[in-house]
């Protein structure tokens, strides 16, 4: 497996405890017992969480595994999952209940009841409906953090028509790759959107993606910038529609149809090893009942009294599962907010909490951390007394994050859990409990109740207690995916492969139990890097930089980063006719990767150099490039082909830096 970073060193030797206050935990919503009674009988416990949710017709087995490693979860069921997330609170008396505080980066906000989204995601399933969109159609969706985002979301769960969510900050080759790959026939996006204060467009970008996209019938546009947009917003006849335009004049009725269980409810696709990022496919009932059952015992969640705040982006898996599907089936009022957390000043999260009285807040290590670079002095000025429980994930949270988010976000004694979870399971499946566990700072800690996790080794062997080795999932879950979407190999091949004889699920993390036998997650042993909490390919990266003209070749390396986890770091060689690798050249480079993935994959630093270290097969040794990229004496050289090579990189850097 990789070796370890300093910052993991750190994490290892870290061996505080804080154990639940009796206060906590005599109101907590997860008992202990809960561990045992999964344990006792896993699938009459998993039958018992899908009673959260209401089920058209009954299903009449709990898990059908026969064709591992494709699950079948309450085999026979029949639910809406709109109907859950909306409709059901109304019917239950609740419809007056505000569902989401959405506030606007500059500064508008918007109030939505459950009443109200009810209305508005009828409006939207009538109106998609009207386009054409049958049950098990494709809808593209690059929204931002509008309230549409999540009532389009809804509207097509409802249709039983499935989304693809593709990040805003994703750009139009990323977005069409996702458009082609699941023919989607709407795509669904904005005229212009607020980022740091000012208004960008959203369509050009759109529009420039589906150029010839074949599967395309309609692209709706939500107004949002409006005037606020310099360039005037491209339009395609016959194709176009406003959404306020098509949706406004829908009937407020929809009868939600029930669907079965296994029904596909989305695709979100997300980056593995080859530089094409796989479509991850989930389905309705399994998928609702572990995305409710979760919210509910790690945020120890009590409808119509906490506030709830998930910081993340719908474009990401966690939007979906902790802002669309968890939240909303287990009746929560949350906020949402649209913008970045510095605009207009690094104490919005503050003032928006103390203005909402959040309780419940989810948020992720980086940007924790960068809360921290700001200074404790921000949060210390607003009123955070509301806060109860917080939330860390996409990374493991360093101890120090960790602390200074107990001590000055948490008042010292918010239990924070560590949710370590993945766009492939779902929902959360390993993190300590509120009001049950004892936390440690930096660890996930243990698989929840209904879930089994394992550490093991190359040999498939479980390892003791202070022993590493592989994460693995050695049971099926009801959130877990059902395969990689148009292809069947890639799914068995990426996540079933490694330990087929155990049919174990193979995460791609690297972990580690200690002397209580607890588990640290050691981040990834495969080529994926993970910046800011995003999953990114060093495959990806490396193919865009080699799509420039002036690259002969490329290696990226994913590099301890302060703030964002990992950085990218980038080794190219530079074609014979090429200019010099000068800062301009340079410059170019992290723009053009910018520009084919998204700013997110922009390498921090490119090195041109004028060889890559490769073992004799022809294998890159990334591991000698992340010696260097983190300013360590480069290892072991010995397997190389041409064991100098590293000193010809070392001793000609400086340039490009
Ligand atoms: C990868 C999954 C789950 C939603 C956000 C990311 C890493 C995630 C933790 C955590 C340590 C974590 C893993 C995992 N990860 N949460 N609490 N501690 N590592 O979803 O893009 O699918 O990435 O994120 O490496 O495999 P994703």
């Amino acid at each position: 497996m990789a070796e370890q970073s300093p910052a993991l060193d750190n994490l290892l030797n870290e061996s505080r405890t804080f154990p639940p206050s009796e206060e906590f935990s005599a109101q907590a919503n997860a008992t202990a017992e809960l561990y045992d009674e999964a344990n006792a009988d896993r699938d009459a416990f998993w039958a018992k969480q899908a009673e959260r949710l209401h089920w058209e017709t009954k299903w009449s087995q709990v898990l059908d595994w026969s064709g591992a490693p494709f699950a079948k979860w309450f085999v026979g069921g029949k639910l809406n999952v709109a109907y859950n997330c909306v409709d059901r609170h109304v019917d239950e008396g609740h419809g007056e209940q505000i569902a989401i505080h959405w506030v606007g980066e500059p500064g508008d906000t918007r109030d939505l009841t459950y009443a109200d989204l009810k209305r508005e995601v009828s409006k939207a399933a009538n109106a998609l409906a009207s386009l054409g969109l049958r049950a098990g159609d494709v809808v593209a969706i690059q929204l931002q953090m509008v309230p549409e985002a999540i009532i389009a979301m809804l509207a097509c769960a409802r249709l039983g028509v499935l989304h693809s969510v593709v990040f805003g900050g994703f750009s139009p080759t990323a977005l069409r790759a996702r458009v082609d790959d699941a023919a989607a026939k709407v795509v669904i996006t904005s005229d212009g959107q607020y980022r740091r204060g000012k208004a960008a467009p959203m369509k050009t970008n759109v529009d420039e993606a589906l150029e010839g996209a074949e599967s395309v019938q309609k692209v709706l546009v939500v107004r949002r910038t409006g005037s606020d947009l310099t360039d005037e917003v491209p339009w395609t006849d016959g194709r176009d529609l406003w959404w306020h335009e098509l949706v406004d004049d829908q009937s407020e009725e929809h009868t939600p149809e029930a669907f079965d269980s296994e029904h596909p409810l989305y695709i979100l696709y997300t980056s593995g090893t080859t530089g094409k990022p796989k479509g991850i496919l989930h389905t309705s009932g399994g998928y609702l009942t572990q995305a409710a059952y979760t919210h509910n015992v790690v945020f120890d969640h009590k409808p119509g009294k906490d506030v709830y705040w998930c910081t993340a982006d719908i474009g990401w898996v966690t939007g979906h599962s902790y802002i669309v599907y968890g939240p909303l089936a287990n009746r929560a009022t949350q906020v949402v907010y649209e913008g970045t957390p510095n605009t207009p000043h690094e104490g919005r999260h503050w003032e928006i909490v103390q203005k909402y009285k959040v309780s419940i807040y989810y948020t992720a290590p980086t940007l924790i951390r960068t809360f921290m670079k700001w200074g404790k002095e921000i949060p210390e000025s607003y009123d955070l007394s509301s806060l109860r429980v917080l939330g860390s994930v996409g990374e493991p949270i360093n101890p120090e994050a960790w602390i200074w988010y107990r001590e000055n976000i948490g008042a010292g004694k918010a239990p924070i859990v560590d949710t370590w979870w993945q766009t492939e399971t779902g929902a959360i499946m390993i993190s300590p409990l509120p009001g049950v566990t004892s936390a440690k700072p930096g660890s996930a800690q243990r698989a929840l109740p209904g879930i089994s996790a394992k550490v093991v080794d190359d040999q498939a062997q479980e390892v003791g207690n202070g022993g590493g080795g592989y994460l693995v999932l050695d049971q099926p879950w009801p959130s877990m995916l059902r395969g990689v979407w148009g292809d069947e190999q890639r799914f068995r091949d990426t996540y079933w492969s490694r330990f087929a004889d155990q049919g174990f699920y193979f995460a791609g993390d690297g972990a580690k139990y200690d002397n209580d036998g607890d588990v640290w997650l050691l981040g990834r042993v495969d080529d994926v890097m993970n910046i800011s909490g995003h999953r990114i390919s060093t495959t990806e990266v490396e193919s865009a930089l080699v799509s420039h003209p002036t690259v002969a070749e490329a290696a990226v390396v994913g590099a301890a980063d302060p703030t964002t986890g990992q950085g990218i770091v980038a080794f190219v060689i530079l074609r014979g006719n090429a200019k010099d690798g000068g800062d301009e050249a340079v410059q170019e480079l992290r723009n053009h990767v910018a520009k084919e993935i998204g700013p997110i994959a922009k390498p921090r630093q490119i090195m041109v150099v004028p060889e890559l270290p490769k073992t004799r097969s022809g294998k890159i040794m990334r591991r000698l490039l992340r010696d260097v990229a983190e300013n360590r004496e480069v290892g072991d050289v010995t397997t190389l082909a041409d064991s100098s090579v590293m000193d010809l990189i070392s001793s000609g850097l400086g340039s490009g830096k």
